[in-house]
């Protein structure tokens, strides 16, 4: 097997132990993110970059022009709860989380496109469906996640290249924070769900399902009128 794949966001948490999981598979991968990886393999090639940065794109480009990739997963997010005294930190969530993978799309799709083939995912979350008076930019990024990549799904599926919303409910990384995270999944739970998607392909995969009427609920309690 000589497949290729690039990580978006893949230092820690669900995005290392994919990257993990992927290597002892067999991918070659190239992985970028703030820190340094812990990882060291002779298939494993790691870029330390910022997806906000203005050299992003760039970098990215080259990295796909030399050798093309069957696989990107974007990974990277963060979150913060509204502080609404210093709201500085709001522009930031929603560029990394929503702007970044748009930006991550436009230098990895067009290459997957000439070639008819490749496999685009993102990581969005369940919260894509619900207000949140508590961490509004984490919400409204993920409903923009979810939303253009079902619509680059539509558009890219008769070109070969495949495109999928990955929706997880709480998955036990540093970035599950509160007292309350219902049906939370371990990370290697998490990986197995992301290594059925590669296999799969599905336009949109929501991970646990057990979540889902509980999502549910939320929304109808919103809707009248309950936080
Ligand atoms: N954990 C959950 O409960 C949960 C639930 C639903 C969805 N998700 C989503 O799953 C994805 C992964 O989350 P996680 O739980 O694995 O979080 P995590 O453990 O905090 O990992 C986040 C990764 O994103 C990278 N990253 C953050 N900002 C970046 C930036 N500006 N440029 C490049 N890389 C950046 C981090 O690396 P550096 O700090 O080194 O840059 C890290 O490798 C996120 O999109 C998150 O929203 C998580």
């Amino acid at each position: 097997m000589n497949l290729r794949a690039i990580l978006i966001g893949n230092s820690d948490g669900i995005g290392l132990a994919a990257t993990k999981r992927l290597l002892a598979a067999g991918w070659n991968i190239a992985g970028i993110s703030r820190s340094e990886s812990p990882i060291t393999n002779t298939s494993y090639h790691h870029q330390v970059a910022d997806v906000s940065a203005a050299e992003y794109s760039g970098l990215l480009n080259k990295l796909v022009m030399k050798d093309p990739v069957d696989l990107c997963i974007y990974f990277a997010g963060i979150g913060q709860l509204l502080d609404p005294l210093d709201m500085t930190i709001e522009e930031r969530i929603i560029d990394v989380n929503l702007t970044g993978m748009v930006r991550t799309a436009a230098a990895v799709i067009p290459q997957m496109v000439r070639r008819g083939q490749g496999h685009f995912i993102g990581i969005s979350s369940l919260a894509d469906e619900l207000l949140s008076y508590e961490a509004p930019s984490y919400h409204a990024s993920k409903a923009g996640v979810s939303n253009y990549l079902g619509g680059l799904a539509l558009a890219l599926k008769p070109k070969g290249v495949y495109v999928t919303n990955v929706r997880f409910g709480f998955v036990d990384t540093k970035m599950a924070k509160g007292n309350v995270q219902p049906f939370k999944m371990s990370v290697e739970k998490a990986v197995d769900h992301l290594e059925l998607c590669i296999s799969k392909r599905p336009i949109r995969y929501t991970a646990p399902k057990i979540s889902i009427p509980l999502v549910k609920f939320r929304k109808l309690m919103m809707k009248l009128g309950g936080k």
